[in-house]
Protein backbone atom coordinates (compact mmCIF):
# COMPACT_ATOMS: atom_id res chain seq x y z
CA UNK A 1 0.00 0.00 0.00
CA UNK A 2 0.89 3.26 -0.60
CA UNK A 3 1.67 6.12 1.51
CA UNK A 4 0.00 9.37 2.03
CA UNK A 5 2.79 12.23 1.74
CA UNK A 6 2.14 15.93 2.97
CA UNK A 7 4.83 17.65 2.22
CA UNK A 8 6.61 20.45 3.76
CA UNK A 9 9.33 22.38 1.76
CA UNK A 10 12.17 23.80 3.05
CA UNK A 11 13.87 26.32 0.42
CA UNK A 12 12.33 27.99 -2.58
CA UNK A 13 15.32 28.60 -4.48
CA UNK A 14 16.64 27.43 -7.96
CA UNK A 15 15.61 23.16 -6.50
CA UNK A 16 12.72 24.50 -4.16
CA UNK A 17 10.42 26.40 -6.93
CA UNK A 18 11.63 24.00 -9.75
CA UNK A 19 10.14 20.79 -6.93
CA UNK A 20 7.22 22.75 -6.95
CA UNK A 21 7.03 23.46 -11.18
CA UNK A 22 7.20 19.30 -11.55
CA UNK A 23 5.24 18.24 -8.68
CA UNK A 24 2.44 20.17 -10.39
CA UNK A 25 2.90 18.74 -13.66
CA UNK A 26 3.39 15.03 -12.58
CA UNK A 27 0.55 13.96 -12.68
CA UNK A 28 1.66 10.55 -11.40
CA UNK A 29 2.24 11.47 -7.67
CA UNK A 30 0.02 11.93 -5.70
CA UNK A 31 1.50 13.96 -2.72
CA UNK A 32 0.40 17.33 -1.50
CA UNK A 33 2.98 20.32 -0.46
CA UNK A 34 1.02 21.73 2.83
CA UNK A 35 3.31 24.44 3.65
CA UNK A 36 6.75 26.07 1.97
CA UNK A 37 9.08 27.77 4.84
CA UNK A 38 11.78 30.62 3.32
CA UNK A 39 13.85 32.53 5.18
CA UNK A 40 13.89 36.58 3.29
CA UNK A 41 9.79 37.58 3.22
CA UNK A 42 10.92 40.39 1.11
CA UNK A 43 12.20 38.68 -1.84
CA UNK A 44 10.43 38.35 -4.94
CA UNK A 45 9.38 34.74 -6.32
CA UNK A 46 7.33 33.07 -8.80
CA UNK A 47 4.31 32.23 -6.74
CA UNK A 48 2.20 34.16 -4.69
CA UNK A 49 3.75 35.56 -1.34
CA UNK A 50 0.37 33.82 0.18
CA UNK A 51 2.01 30.60 -0.07
CA UNK A 52 5.11 30.89 2.13
CA UNK A 53 5.90 30.95 6.13
CA UNK A 54 9.07 32.07 7.49
CA UNK A 55 9.45 30.00 10.39
CA UNK A 56 11.01 26.33 10.13
CA UNK A 57 8.40 24.78 13.24
CA UNK A 58 5.49 25.57 10.54
CA UNK A 59 6.74 22.80 9.03
CA UNK A 60 8.65 20.66 11.77
CA UNK A 61 5.51 21.14 14.29
CA UNK A 62 3.10 20.09 11.87
CA UNK A 63 2.18 16.42 12.84
CA UNK A 64 0.02 16.22 9.93
CA UNK A 65 3.23 16.98 7.85
CA UNK A 66 5.22 13.45 7.40
CA UNK A 67 7.96 14.76 4.57
CA UNK A 68 10.30 16.90 5.10
CA UNK A 69 12.14 18.56 1.72
CA UNK A 70 14.91 20.75 2.62
CA UNK A 71 16.41 22.50 -0.34
CA UNK A 72 18.32 25.26 1.12
CA UNK A 73 21.81 26.48 0.18
CA UNK A 74 23.04 26.58 3.88
CA UNK A 75 24.47 23.49 5.05
CA UNK A 76 24.42 24.71 8.83
CA UNK A 77 21.45 25.37 8.53
CA UNK A 78 19.87 22.33 6.60
CA UNK A 79 21.95 20.02 9.04
CA UNK A 80 19.90 21.56 12.02
CA UNK A 81 16.10 21.68 10.30
CA UNK A 82 17.08 18.00 8.99
CA UNK A 83 18.07 16.65 12.40
CA UNK A 84 14.90 18.19 13.72
CA UNK A 85 12.46 17.00 11.04
CA UNK A 86 13.97 13.39 11.74
CA UNK A 87 13.63 13.56 15.87
CA UNK A 88 9.90 14.68 15.29
CA UNK A 89 9.52 11.38 12.99
CA UNK A 90 9.37 12.87 9.43
CA UNK A 91 10.93 11.76 6.47
CA UNK A 92 13.52 13.70 4.78
CA UNK A 93 14.58 14.43 1.51
CA UNK A 94 18.01 16.56 0.46
CA UNK A 95 20.05 17.54 -2.52
CA UNK A 96 22.59 19.07 0.30
CA UNK A 97 25.69 17.64 -0.75
CA UNK A 98 28.14 19.00 1.60
CA UNK A 99 25.56 17.77 4.55
CA UNK A 100 25.14 14.35 3.41
CA UNK A 101 29.23 14.26 2.66
CA UNK A 102 30.00 15.38 6.63
CA UNK A 103 27.28 14.12 8.36
CA UNK A 104 25.58 11.06 7.00
CA UNK A 105 26.69 8.50 10.16
CA UNK A 106 25.79 10.74 12.81
CA UNK A 107 21.56 10.97 10.58
CA UNK A 108 21.86 7.79 9.97
CA UNK A 109 21.98 6.72 13.34
CA UNK A 110 19.31 9.27 13.81
CA UNK A 111 17.19 8.00 11.73
CA UNK A 112 17.33 4.36 12.80
CA UNK A 113 16.69 5.62 16.32
CA UNK A 114 13.09 7.43 14.95
CA UNK A 115 12.20 4.67 12.37
CA UNK A 116 12.48 6.94 9.20
CA UNK A 117 14.07 7.46 6.04
CA UNK A 118 16.89 9.80 4.61
CA UNK A 119 17.05 9.93 0.53
CA UNK A 120 19.29 12.53 -1.20
CA UNK A 121 19.52 10.98 -4.87
CA UNK A 122 19.50 14.96 -6.07
CA UNK A 123 22.71 15.14 -4.24
CA UNK A 124 24.86 13.60 -6.42
CA UNK A 125 25.21 14.17 -10.34
CA UNK A 126 21.89 16.01 -10.56
CA UNK A 127 19.41 13.81 -12.53
CA UNK A 128 21.36 11.01 -13.19
CA UNK A 129 19.77 8.34 -10.46
CA UNK A 130 23.02 7.04 -9.58
CA UNK A 131 22.50 6.40 -5.91
CA UNK A 132 19.59 4.12 -6.35
CA UNK A 133 21.19 2.12 -9.22
CA UNK A 134 24.55 1.78 -6.84
CA UNK A 135 21.97 0.28 -4.17
CA UNK A 136 19.79 -1.89 -5.73
CA UNK A 137 21.27 -2.46 -9.32
CA UNK A 138 24.80 -2.86 -8.52
CA UNK A 139 23.94 -4.55 -4.78
CA UNK A 140 25.51 -8.34 -6.80
CA UNK A 141 28.40 -6.80 -8.58
CA UNK A 142 31.93 -6.05 -7.05
CA UNK A 143 32.77 -2.71 -8.23
CA UNK A 144 35.98 -2.01 -9.33
CA UNK A 145 35.81 1.73 -9.75
CA UNK A 146 33.39 4.56 -10.23
CA UNK A 147 34.42 7.80 -11.85
CA UNK A 148 32.37 10.99 -13.35
CA UNK A 149 32.00 14.18 -14.14
CA UNK A 150 29.64 15.74 -11.38
CA UNK A 151 29.92 19.01 -11.19
CA UNK A 152 27.34 20.43 -13.87
CA UNK A 153 29.58 24.33 -13.52
CA UNK A 154 33.07 23.28 -14.23
CA UNK A 155 31.77 20.99 -16.95
CA UNK A 156 30.28 23.82 -18.34
CA UNK A 157 33.22 26.55 -18.42
CA UNK A 158 35.79 24.10 -19.47
CA UNK A 159 33.55 23.02 -22.41
CA UNK A 160 33.18 27.08 -23.10
CA UNK A 161 36.73 27.17 -23.07
CA UNK A 162 37.90 24.57 -25.65
CA UNK A 163 35.45 27.49 -27.50
CA UNK A 164 37.78 29.71 -26.76
CA UNK A 165 35.26 31.77 -24.52
CA UNK A 166 37.02 33.00 -21.13
CA UNK A 167 36.64 31.40 -17.54
CA UNK A 168 35.20 34.74 -16.27
CA UNK A 169 32.59 35.09 -19.09
CA UNK A 170 31.78 31.58 -19.01
CA UNK A 171 31.72 31.32 -14.79
CA UNK A 172 28.68 33.94 -15.02
CA UNK A 173 27.09 32.26 -17.93
CA UNK A 174 27.16 29.22 -15.10
CA UNK A 175 25.86 31.57 -12.68
CA UNK A 176 23.01 32.90 -14.31
CA UNK A 177 21.82 29.54 -16.01
CA UNK A 178 21.37 28.34 -12.06
CA UNK A 179 24.01 26.35 -11.74
CA UNK A 180 26.93 27.63 -10.09
CA UNK A 181 26.55 27.07 -6.01
CA UNK A 182 26.00 30.67 -4.03
CA UNK A 183 29.37 30.14 -3.42
CA UNK A 184 31.15 29.52 -7.06
CA UNK A 185 34.52 28.66 -5.23
CA UNK A 186 32.67 25.63 -3.94
CA UNK A 187 32.76 24.59 -7.99
CA UNK A 188 35.76 25.63 -9.33
CA UNK A 189 38.03 24.82 -6.36
CA UNK A 190 36.50 21.38 -6.58
CA UNK A 191 35.03 21.21 -3.22
CA UNK A 192 31.40 20.33 -4.64
CA UNK A 193 32.57 17.67 -6.55
CA UNK A 194 34.88 16.13 -3.31
CA UNK A 195 31.47 15.72 -1.69
CA UNK A 196 29.91 13.81 -4.05
CA UNK A 197 32.96 11.75 -4.28
CA UNK A 198 32.42 11.47 -0.31
CA UNK A 199 28.84 10.06 -1.27
CA UNK A 200 29.73 7.51 -3.58
CA UNK A 201 32.39 6.20 -1.92
CA UNK A 202 30.02 5.37 0.61
CA UNK A 203 27.50 3.72 -1.85
CA UNK A 204 30.15 2.39 -3.93
CA UNK A 205 32.48 0.86 -1.74
CA UNK A 206 30.94 0.83 1.75
CA UNK A 207 33.41 3.32 2.78
CA UNK A 208 32.80 6.68 5.02
CA UNK A 209 35.55 9.10 4.50
CA UNK A 210 35.52 12.57 6.15
CA UNK A 211 36.19 15.40 2.68
CA UNK A 212 38.99 16.63 4.25
CA UNK A 213 40.61 14.01 4.00
CA UNK A 214 40.07 13.91 0.34
CA UNK A 215 42.20 16.23 -2.07
CA UNK A 216 40.41 18.42 -4.26
CA UNK A 217 42.07 20.69 -7.06
CA UNK A 218 39.76 22.71 -9.08
CA UNK A 219 39.99 24.31 -12.74
CA UNK A 220 40.39 27.94 -11.70
CA UNK A 221 44.21 27.57 -12.17
CA UNK A 222 44.01 26.13 -15.92
CA UNK A 223 45.54 28.65 -18.68
CA UNK A 224 45.15 28.51 -22.43
CA UNK A 225 48.31 27.20 -22.42
CA UNK A 226 46.96 23.73 -21.08
CA UNK A 227 43.86 23.87 -23.30
CA UNK A 228 46.24 24.57 -26.08
CA UNK A 229 48.28 21.37 -25.09
CA UNK A 230 45.07 19.20 -24.56
CA UNK A 231 44.16 20.32 -28.01
CA UNK A 232 47.31 19.69 -29.57
CA UNK A 233 47.85 15.81 -28.15
CA UNK A 234 43.86 15.25 -29.18
CA UNK A 235 42.56 15.59 -25.47
CA UNK A 236 39.81 17.55 -23.46
CA UNK A 237 39.82 18.44 -20.15
CA UNK A 238 37.46 17.44 -17.27
CA UNK A 239 37.11 17.59 -13.86
CA UNK A 240 37.04 14.10 -12.95
CA UNK A 241 35.71 12.65 -8.95
CA UNK A 242 37.61 9.35 -9.12
CA UNK A 243 37.39 6.28 -6.59
CA UNK A 244 39.34 2.84 -7.56
CA UNK A 245 39.52 -0.32 -6.03
CA UNK A 246 43.53 -1.42 -6.55
CA UNK A 247 43.43 -4.68 -4.56
CA UNK A 248 41.89 -4.37 -1.13
CA UNK A 249 42.97 -0.59 -1.52
CA UNK A 250 40.28 2.16 -2.48
CA UNK A 251 41.77 5.42 -3.73
CA UNK A 252 39.85 8.49 -4.67
CA UNK A 253 40.64 12.23 -5.51
CA UNK A 254 39.14 14.93 -7.60
CA UNK A 255 41.34 16.59 -10.23
CA UNK A 256 41.21 18.08 -13.66
CA UNK A 257 42.24 15.31 -15.68
CA UNK A 258 43.27 15.07 -19.78
CA UNK A 259 40.98 12.49 -21.34
CA UNK A 260 40.84 11.02 -24.76
CA UNK A 261 38.59 10.29 -27.12
CA UNK A 262 38.15 6.75 -25.92
CA UNK A 263 36.93 8.16 -22.70
CA UNK A 264 33.45 7.49 -21.91
CA UNK A 265 33.24 11.13 -20.89
CA UNK A 266 34.92 12.58 -23.68
CA UNK A 267 31.62 13.64 -25.20
CA UNK A 268 29.98 14.96 -22.17
CA UNK A 269 29.71 18.72 -22.29
CA UNK A 270 28.25 21.84 -20.51
CA UNK A 271 25.80 21.52 -17.61
CA UNK A 272 26.20 17.56 -18.14
CA UNK A 273 27.36 14.96 -15.64
CA UNK A 274 28.26 11.30 -16.41
CA UNK A 275 29.17 8.73 -13.95
CA UNK A 276 31.34 5.59 -15.35
CA UNK A 277 30.81 2.52 -12.88
CA UNK A 278 33.18 -0.57 -13.65
CA UNK A 279 31.85 -3.96 -11.92
CA UNK A 280 33.56 -7.37 -12.10
CA UNK A 281 30.63 -8.61 -14.31
CA UNK A 282 29.17 -5.81 -15.76
CA UNK A 283 32.42 -4.13 -17.20
CA UNK A 284 32.05 -0.08 -17.69
CA UNK A 285 28.75 1.42 -17.86
CA UNK A 286 28.05 5.10 -18.78
CA UNK A 287 25.21 7.32 -17.10
CA UNK A 288 24.98 10.68 -18.45
CA UNK A 289 22.05 13.53 -17.86
CA UNK A 290 21.88 17.06 -16.71
CA UNK A 291 23.95 17.44 -12.90
CA UNK A 292 22.79 21.03 -12.28
CA UNK A 293 19.95 23.36 -12.91
CA UNK A 294 16.32 23.77 -11.73
CA UNK A 295 14.32 20.77 -13.34
CA UNK A 296 16.80 18.22 -13.55
CA UNK A 297 17.70 18.09 -9.95
CA UNK A 298 14.31 18.66 -8.67
CA UNK A 299 13.17 15.30 -10.95
CA UNK A 300 15.85 13.68 -8.36
CA UNK A 301 13.99 14.81 -5.41
CA UNK A 302 10.78 14.00 -7.35
CA UNK A 303 11.83 10.18 -7.95
CA UNK A 304 13.05 10.13 -4.05
CA UNK A 305 9.37 11.80 -2.83
CA UNK A 306 7.76 9.43 -5.05
CA UNK A 307 10.25 5.83 -3.41
CA UNK A 308 8.70 7.06 0.24
CA UNK A 309 5.33 6.57 -0.93
CA UNK A 310 6.70 2.86 -0.65
CA UNK A 311 8.58 3.74 2.39
CA UNK A 312 12.02 2.88 0.61
CA UNK A 313 15.07 3.13 2.49
CA UNK A 314 19.17 3.13 1.41
CA UNK A 315 20.38 -0.23 3.13
CA UNK A 316 24.20 0.58 2.79
CA UNK A 317 24.55 -3.34 1.90
CA UNK A 318 28.17 -2.42 0.71
CA UNK A 319 29.35 -1.02 4.30
CA UNK A 320 28.09 -4.33 6.09
CA UNK A 321 30.09 -6.78 3.82
CA UNK A 322 33.05 -4.19 2.40
CA UNK A 323 36.75 -5.15 3.75
CA UNK A 324 37.84 -1.96 1.46
CA UNK A 325 40.51 0.23 3.18
CA UNK A 326 41.32 3.69 2.13
CA UNK A 327 44.63 4.42 0.60
CA UNK A 328 47.22 6.71 -0.63
CA UNK A 329 49.76 5.21 -1.62
CA UNK A 330 49.77 5.29 -5.04
CA UNK A 331 51.40 7.05 -8.07
CA UNK A 332 49.42 9.50 -10.73
CA UNK A 333 51.50 11.09 -13.91
CA UNK A 334 50.59 14.45 -13.73
CA UNK A 335 51.15 17.65 -15.91
CA UNK A 336 52.20 20.44 -13.84
CA UNK A 337 52.66 24.36 -16.25
CA UNK A 338 53.80 27.57 -15.10
CA UNK A 339 54.67 30.33 -16.43
CA UNK A 340 57.33 30.09 -13.60
CA UNK A 341 59.62 27.59 -14.82
CA UNK A 342 61.30 27.67 -11.10
CA UNK A 343 57.44 26.33 -9.70
CA UNK A 344 58.12 23.41 -11.73
CA UNK A 345 61.46 22.21 -10.10
CA UNK A 346 59.47 21.65 -6.62
CA UNK A 347 57.27 19.41 -7.79
CA UNK A 348 58.61 16.41 -6.45
CA UNK A 349 58.37 13.93 -9.64
CA UNK A 350 59.11 9.99 -8.99
CA UNK A 351 60.37 10.42 -12.58
CA UNK A 352 60.26 12.99 -15.12
CA UNK A 353 58.59 12.24 -18.51
CA UNK A 354 58.72 15.35 -20.47
CA UNK A 355 60.36 19.51 -19.90
CA UNK A 356 59.18 22.18 -22.25
CA UNK A 357 60.45 25.59 -21.72
CA UNK A 358 59.07 28.62 -23.70
CA UNK A 359 59.72 32.42 -23.24
CA UNK A 360 56.18 32.58 -21.18
CA UNK A 361 55.37 29.16 -20.38
CA UNK A 362 57.03 25.57 -19.51
CA UNK A 363 55.23 22.74 -18.30
CA UNK A 364 56.66 19.14 -17.10
CA UNK A 365 55.51 15.55 -16.89
CA UNK A 366 56.17 12.54 -15.16
CA UNK A 367 55.05 10.23 -11.58
CA UNK A 368 54.81 11.46 -8.48
CA UNK A 369 53.39 9.93 -5.27
CA UNK A 370 50.15 10.43 -4.17
CA UNK A 371 50.46 11.84 -0.88
CA UNK A 372 53.56 14.19 -2.08
CA UNK A 373 51.25 15.25 -4.91
CA UNK A 374 48.50 16.20 -2.04
CA UNK A 375 51.12 18.04 -0.71
CA UNK A 376 51.53 20.28 -2.95
CA UNK A 377 47.90 22.05 -1.87
CA UNK A 378 47.19 22.60 -5.34
CA UNK A 379 44.31 24.82 -4.56
CA UNK A 380 46.35 27.37 -1.91
CA UNK A 381 48.91 28.49 -5.35
CA UNK A 382 47.70 30.91 -8.16
CA UNK A 383 50.71 30.10 -10.96
CA UNK A 384 50.71 26.23 -10.95
CA UNK A 385 48.42 23.92 -13.31
CA UNK A 386 47.96 20.32 -11.95
CA UNK A 387 46.55 17.84 -14.53
CA UNK A 388 46.22 14.05 -14.07
CA UNK A 389 47.20 12.78 -17.34
CA UNK A 390 45.50 9.43 -19.03
CA UNK A 391 47.76 6.72 -18.01
CA UNK A 392 46.59 4.51 -15.20
CA UNK A 393 46.98 4.66 -11.50
CA UNK A 394 49.70 2.82 -10.33
CA UNK A 395 50.87 0.88 -7.37
CA UNK A 396 54.84 1.16 -5.79
CA UNK A 397 55.59 -2.41 -7.08
CA UNK A 398 53.57 -1.40 -11.28
CA UNK A 399 55.40 1.84 -11.34
CA UNK A 400 59.01 0.44 -10.48
CA UNK A 401 58.04 -2.24 -13.09
CA UNK A 402 57.40 0.50 -15.59
CA UNK A 403 60.43 2.59 -14.94
CA UNK A 404 62.72 -0.61 -15.43
CA UNK A 405 61.07 -1.61 -18.41
CA UNK A 406 61.67 2.27 -19.59
CA UNK A 407 64.96 2.79 -18.51
CA UNK A 408 65.78 -0.48 -20.29
CA UNK A 409 64.32 0.37 -23.75
CA UNK A 410 66.66 3.15 -23.50
CA UNK A 411 70.11 1.53 -22.76
CA UNK A 412 69.01 -0.90 -26.02
CA UNK A 413 68.09 2.20 -28.46
N1 LIG B 1 26.71 23.64 -8.39
C1 LIG B 1 26.36 22.28 -8.68
C2 LIG B 1 26.91 21.93 -10.07
C3 LIG B 1 24.88 22.12 -8.63
O1 LIG B 1 27.33 22.84 -10.79
O2 LIG B 1 26.94 20.76 -10.41
C4 LIG B 1 24.41 20.68 -8.65
O3 LIG B 1 24.84 19.98 -7.53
Amino acid sequence: MSKKLTIGLIGFGCVGSGLYEVLNQSKLIDARIKSIVVKDPNKKRSIPQENFSFSRDVVLKDPEINLVVELIDDSEAAYEIVKSAIAAGKDVVTANKKLIAEHLSELLELTKKYGVSLLYEGAVAGSIPILRNLEEYYNNDSLSSIQGIVNGTTNYILTKSNEGIDYATALKDAQELGFAEANPTLDVQGYDSKFKLAILLKHTFGLEIDPKELLNIGIQNIRPQDVKFALEKGYRIKLLSRAEKIGNDVVGFVAPQFIDSTHFAYEVNNEFNAVIVEGLFSDKQLFIGKGAGSHPTASAVLSDISALKFDYKYEYRKSEDGDARFSQDFYLKVYAGSRYPEILDEIPFFSVDEVYQSKDYAYQTGWIHFEEFQQLDPNRRENLSLIVLPDNILSRKELEAVVTAAEESLEYA
